[in-house]
């Protein structure tokens, strides 16, 4: 029998377009990957991109049955609403990742701009391998190539919050992923 839900009351939540039930069983899918696909790596290591990828890094390692460690690093876009590539590096990884096997996690990719900034400034560094996991696609928006090992869910052009993602810090802590509805958000912004 399923808990009771108690609404989180945001009031600019548009649809929701994905469910915890959803994220859960994508979540696990992706553990069970990696689990298989990092048999034999003994210095598996997955680096997270605060704030957003913390829920999804969390769910995720649960379901990784490998020796492995985890670490973080916070990055910012330089302009406002849509990225550009100058990437500021606020708070850099603390362990060395020469050598080891590095999963690059974050929330989404849309232009693609700042995981392709992190991804170069991590090759040089020498890690044994790279990949990138992250948990949305917004593959209509996509400036420059990237590789995704691991996707969770391509989704279309909307903005959304919820599992991790925000708006402004706000909705991180919704349990699915829903839209925001900008409109209502942008009443709530002039008030
Ligand atoms: P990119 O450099 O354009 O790929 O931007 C990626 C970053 O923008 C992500 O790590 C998010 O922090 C943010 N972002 C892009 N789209 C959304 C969204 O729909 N909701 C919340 N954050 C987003
Ligand atoms: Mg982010």
């Amino acid at each position: 029998m399923g808990m009771p839900v108690t609404p989180v009351p945001y009031d600019f939540i548009g649809d929701v377009l994905i469910t915890p039930e959803q994220i859960e069983a994508r979540v696990q899918e992706l553990g069970e990957q990696i689990t298989r696909e990092y048999q034999n790596s003994d210095r598996l290591l997955l680096l997270g991109l605060l704030r957003g990828s913390v829920m999804f890094m969390t769910d995720l390692m649960r379901h990784v049955k490998r020796p492995m460690t985890m670490d973080f690093m916070s990055v910012a876009s330089y302009s406002g609403t849509e990225s550009t590539g100058f990437v500021r590096i606020e708070a850099d990884h603390k362990t060395s990742i020469a050598g080891w096997d590095v999963i690059l996690v974050d929330d989404i990719v849309d232009t693609g701009y700042t995981l392709s900034f992190v991804r170069k400034l991590l090759l040089d560094r020498n890690p044994r391998s790279l990949k990138i996991c992250a948990l949305l696609d917004k593959v209509d928006r996509r400036k420059v190539d990237l590789p995704i090992a691991y996707c969770g869910f391509r989704i279309p052009d909307y903005f959304v919050m919820g599992y991790g993602l925000d708006i402004d810090e706000n909705g991180r802590n919704l349990p699915y992923i829903c839209s925001v509805d900008l409109e209502k958000y942008g009443q709530r912004k002039k008030r």
